[in-house]
Order: C-alpha cells, then structure tokens, then sequence
C-alpha cells in the first residue's frame, strides 16, 4: 500500500477541521500565533540551523504561516531570496506585519497552496516547511509539487510533529504551554491525540518522499522536543 494512502483513512471531521483554510482563518490561526509560537521556538532555531543554503539561494517556506521561521532565513541569509507562502489569508497579512517591522528586502511573503504551488518549475533551491505537511490533504501531491519548483541539485526540509514521538519528549514540549488561559488537561489532550495523532512517523514520511521521487532521504528527531526533521534532494 502506498504510503499516502493513509491520508484517506484520517479524513474524519477533526482532521477535516484541523486542515481548513478558514478554520486557520479564524480559529487556529490566532491560537497558533499566540501560543504554539512560543513553544515550538527551540524547533525553529534547531531546524534554521540545520538547513545549509549557498548565500545567494532562492529558499521557499510552504505553509509559512505568521512568518516567524521564514523571516529567521531572511536573516540568516541576507544575500538570499526568501519566499512564504500560506494559503490563510489571514496568516499571510500577520506575517506581512511582522516582515514590515523590520523591513527585511529579501523577503516576502504572498498566498500559496501547496497542494498548487504559483510558482514556475525549478524556481527554488532549498524548500523548507515547518508544521505544514500533516494538514495537507494530498501529502504526495505537496511533496512533488516540492520537486517540480525545484531546481536540479535543490534540497527540501520539512520539520514536522512525530506521531510517535515518546511520552517524555511529548511532556517536556506539552509543559512549555503557560499561558493563563491554557486548561493543560485538555491541551495535553488535544496536542497528543489530535495534533500529533494526526501527524506523520519517520518512517511514513521516508516512505512518501522515496515514493515522490527524491534522493538522499534521511529522517532524524530533532535534537530537542518531539519533532522530526526530513531532509532529501531533487
Ligand atoms: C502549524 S502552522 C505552521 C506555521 C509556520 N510554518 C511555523 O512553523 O510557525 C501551519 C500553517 O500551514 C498553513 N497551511 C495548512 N495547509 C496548507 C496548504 N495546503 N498550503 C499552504 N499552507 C497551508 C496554515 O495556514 C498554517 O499557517
């Protein structure tokens, strides 16, 4: 069985939910924004780390939500051109805020699916993407979308949620939510089964991305928190 075959058998309401464009519109969006942010910065700073680019790369960001993590390239990289695409609306103009409080020139950001990237073939070095894949209704389709804006000798990262991530490391990263307003029973909750319930293992997501037709797939946890980092080449 093909591994994105899976997919189908996670359609059910919550998941339907969790992917909607309107429900990062208006709902998981601002929660996203305001509290995951926070909690996921040691992933973003492990995984800018872990992507090498030439100075002058073209690096795409799929599923860039509020901005936070394609803007850390545009540092990183003064001499590159970053690009994020969301296809929220509303996490698009938030991330836009951010970018024009610094005014990074090698950096924008714009509406984009990845099911249907708006971008000519082989127009990309790198592609990163951080807690996107899971919420992709086709995880093939976004991955060879990935290699066909991809040009020869580019590189994809994708950092994601381990479904099977151990309850140690889960705790650890469920403890960073400490906001008033969070009642942690339900978080946990909500974070284990539904968030990283719904989310990819290595070795599912090893398998789609042999299956797209990329090269050099390695897997690795991250190095701290309950995430995994895939790296391959076109
Ligand atoms: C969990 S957030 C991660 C945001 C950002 N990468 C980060 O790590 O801070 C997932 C983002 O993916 C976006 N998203 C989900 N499905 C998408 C799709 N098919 N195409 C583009 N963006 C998508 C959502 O709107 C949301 O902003």
């Amino acid at each position: 069985m093909s591994a994105n075959a899976t997919d189908s058998k996670k359609h059910g309401i919550v998941k339907r939910f969790l992917d909607a464009k309107w429900a990062w519109d208006f709902v998981q969006g601002p929660i996203y924004n305001h509290l995951v942010i926070k909690a996921a910065s040691g992933l973003f700073e492990q995984f800018v780390h872990e992507v090498e680019a030439p100075e002058n790369a073209r690096i795409l960001d799929i599923g860039s939500g509020p901005g936070h993590v394609t803007l850390m390239f545009a540092r990183k990289y003064p001499g590159a051109e970053i690009v994020g695409v969301d296809y929220s609306p509303t996490q698009v103009r938030y991330a836009n805020r951010l970018l024009k409080r610094e005014a990074l020139p090698n950096c924008s950001l714009r509406i984009g699916d990845a099911m249907s990237l708006p971008f000519v073939d082989a127009s990309f070095d790198i592609v990163v993407s951080v807690a996107c894949i899971k919420h992709w209704p086709d995880k093939l389709r976004g991955l060879l979308e990935i290699k066909r804006i991809l040009a020869p000798g580019g590189k994809a990262y994708i950092a994601e949620a381990d479904r099977e991530a151990s309850e140690k490391d889960f705790t650890a990263f469920a403890e960073k939510f400490t906001a008033w307003y969070v009642f942690k029973p339900f978080m946990r909750w909500y974070l284990r089964k539904i968030v990283f319930g719904k989310s990819v293992s290595a070795d599912e997501i090893k398998a789609l991305v042999y299956e797209a037709g990329f090269a050099d797939v390695s897997v690795v946890k991250a190095p701290e928190g309950p995430f995994l980092i895939m790296k391959a080449g076109k």
